[in-house]
């Protein structure tokens, strides 16, 4: 099977969970993209949910498969979300925001009862810190926080190259929410709860990209099946 293969594999497992007039949260990315269309597949068949975006792509994506969309406004408690993600550890600690959605993925998972990781098994490690660690800054004064930042990371035992995301094209990238993401490149990220908590409290981050006691449940797929972490009921 082709990695494709699998996120939709652990895609279609989460589906299942989903029951009548749930409200749902839909991550973002290659994975949460194919959780979003069978849902629209399921809803053309007349499965009634109410649904909520962490993303502007999402949103568009879901929009065009009439799936009925809310906000966080209207909605501010959803029953499960639904989302990808760049890394998975044994106790379900994440790393997020490769695709750049991390702040809204964040919300959305805060919001709702349940969060439901699916990703291919390529995505579970040991130990967190392999993918470069997101964090989402404001553009104001950026070289001071990007400095505050260092700080904090080197005060939490952790080391490495910081960079300021770029597009393609060279410019640098935006998210939903208008700000700037600093990838941390620390290669493992021994002390996760410390290290988010020392993010938190520099001024000019928005969020970062350790989500921590959120997850309560990962679906990995893998050439020989499905891979269960947590309680998927
Ligand atoms: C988006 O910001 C990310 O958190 C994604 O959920 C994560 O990067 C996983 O994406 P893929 O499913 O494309 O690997």
């Amino acid at each position: 099977m082709s990695p494709d293969d699998l996120k939709k594999l652990a895609a279609a497992r989460a589906l299942e969970l989903v029951r009548p007039g749930m409200r749902l949260g839909l991550g973002t990315g290659s994975t949460a993209k194919h959780f979003v269309d069978l849902l629209g597949a399921r809803v053309a068949e007349g499965l009634e949910v109410l649904c909520v975006a962490t993303s502007e792509a999402t949103q568009a994506q879901a929009e065009s498969l009439n799936i009925p969309m809310s906000t966080l406004d209207a909605t501010p408690e959803l029953d499960l979300t639904v989302d990808g993600a760049d890394e998975v550890d044994p106790v379900l600690r994440l790393i997020k925001g490769g695709g750049a959605a991390l702040l809204r993925e964040k919300i959305v998972a805060a919001a709702s009862k349940r969060m439901v990781v699916i990703a291919d098994d390529s995505k579970l490690v040991a130990e967190l810190g392999r993918f470069p660690l997101p964090i989402e800054v404001v553009p104001f004064g950026i070289e001071a926080t990007r400095r505050a930042v260092a700080a904090a990371i080197t005060a939490c035992g952790a080391a490495g190259e910081l960079s300021l995301r770029k597009r393609p094209d060279g410019s640098t990238l935006l998210t939903d929410g208008g700000h700037y993401i600093l990838d941390a490149r620390l290669g493992c990220i021994a002390k996760p709860e410390l290290l988010a908590k020392a993010l938190n409290a520099v001024p000019g981050v928005v969020e970062h990209g350790l989500f921590l006691g959120l997850a309560s449940c990962a679906i990995l797929a893998s050439g020989d099946g499905l891979k269960v972490l947590g309680t998927i009921e």
